[in-house]
């Protein structure tokens, strides 16, 4: 018998990550091949949005998506998140040329409060929710701090594509396939400041770190080649990253509900306290997925040099925790 449709929210869905998600969404790549979705698409309520959206959503009816089982467009998150099973927080303002992703701290802090309370109000208490709009972990945050009903653990950050991007750095450096990397970790905010670590990372079942074995090489080329990805894809497009981010927005949320195997990926989730890190802060951190639930990787050793990185991230995620304070009153 087939399976009942799941509802999926996207928001900024006339954008170019929208642009790049929509089409894998609706052909099964982010819930399961034997999975219906219907989409629920929000834009602002401009009207040039709304008729991009509409344009959009004429090309999506256009592919014949066997699995795509109704959309509708919105402009009010009240009615764009009801009843949802995923949303997928991709509007906001996206930086350009010089800009630091936490100079969009004030332009969406407002944009994901009032989300937040949308899901509270009418998303399943269930929904699973992924921010990638920047600064992604703060928003996350704001998200989840403005939507008490819903468990705290829902509500994700995307630094899956700092961790695709470390991985495709190790595989040219070693050269070799992607796919022979496992046990990677991206701790952190998706900000120049994260930490790329590939201490614990396997090759062929042997360690990376041995194999590579230069520390000039992590710390001068690797961690700041990852950190400032982003930002050479600005200046190489004079747009940000798109294709990447929406294959990284459906790898997060693929491997969230149809489980890793044992794999480790990075999610941005709310701390417990695990590494030292206070509580609620969406921080990255390596994960195993099984059963539709995120399951933290624990008990990894963090030396000296690690714990620094560590501390430098989440020193820029506290700065951009108390900026927004005064919103989440
Ligand atoms: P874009 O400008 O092409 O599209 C954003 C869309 O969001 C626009 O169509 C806009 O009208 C819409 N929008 C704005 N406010 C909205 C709101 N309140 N509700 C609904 N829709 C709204 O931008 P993009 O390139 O698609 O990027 C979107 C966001 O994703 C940016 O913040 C960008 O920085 C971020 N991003 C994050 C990552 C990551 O790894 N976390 C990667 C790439 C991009
Ligand atoms: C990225 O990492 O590509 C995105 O966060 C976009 C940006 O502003 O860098």
């Amino acid at each position: 018998m087939a399976k009942a449709p799941m509802r999926v929210a996207v928001t900024g869905a006339a954008g170019q990550i929208g642009y790049s998600l929509l089409f894998r969404i609706a052909n099964g790549d982010l819930l399961g091949k034997d999975q219906p979705v219907i989409l629920q698409l929000l834009e602002i309520p401009d009207e040039k949005a709304q008729k991009a959206l509409a344009g959009v959503m004429m090309e999506l009816e256009d592919c014949a998506f066997p699995l795509l089982a109704g959309m509708t467009a919105h402009s009010d998150p009240m009615t764009a998140f009801k009843d949802i099973d995923v949303a997928l927080l991709v509007g906001a303002r996206p930086r350009g040329p010089g800009m630091e992703r936490k100079d969009l701290l004030s332009a969406n802090a407002q944009i994901f409060t009032a989300q937040g309370k949308a899901l509270n109000a009418v998303a399943k208490k269930t929904v699973k929710v992924l921010v990638v709009g920047n600064p992604a972990n703060t928003n996350a945050y704001i998200a989840m701090k403005s939507a008490p009903d819903i468990p705290a653990k829902n509500f994700t950050a995307m630094l899956r594509l700092d961790h695709n991007r470390a991985l495709s750095q190790l595989a040219s450096k070693l050269n070799k396939p992607v796919a022979d990397i496992e046990k990677l970790v991206v701790w952190g905010n998706h900000s120049p400041t994260m930490y790329p670590d590939y201490r614990f990372a396997t090759i062929d079942g042997k360690s990376v770190k041995d194999s590579i074995n230069d520390a000039a090489w992590n710390k001068d080329t690797f961690i700041p080649t990852v950190g400032k990805r982003g930002a050479a894809i600005i200046e190489a497009r004079g747009l940000s990253s798109a294709a990447s981010a929406a294959n990284a927005a459906i790898d997060h949320v693929r491997d969230w509900v149809l489980g890793t195997n044992g794999k480790w990926v990075t999610m941005g989730i709310p701390s417990k306290g695990e590494y030292g890190i206070p509580a609620e802060i969406i921080y990255g951190y390596p994960v195993t997925c099984e059963n539709g639930e995120y399951k933290m990787v624990e008990g990894l050793e963090i030396d000296e040099f690690s714990r620094e990185r560590m501390n430098h991230t989440l020193n820029e995620l506290l700065e951009e925790q108390a900026g927004v304070k005064h919103l989440l009153s």
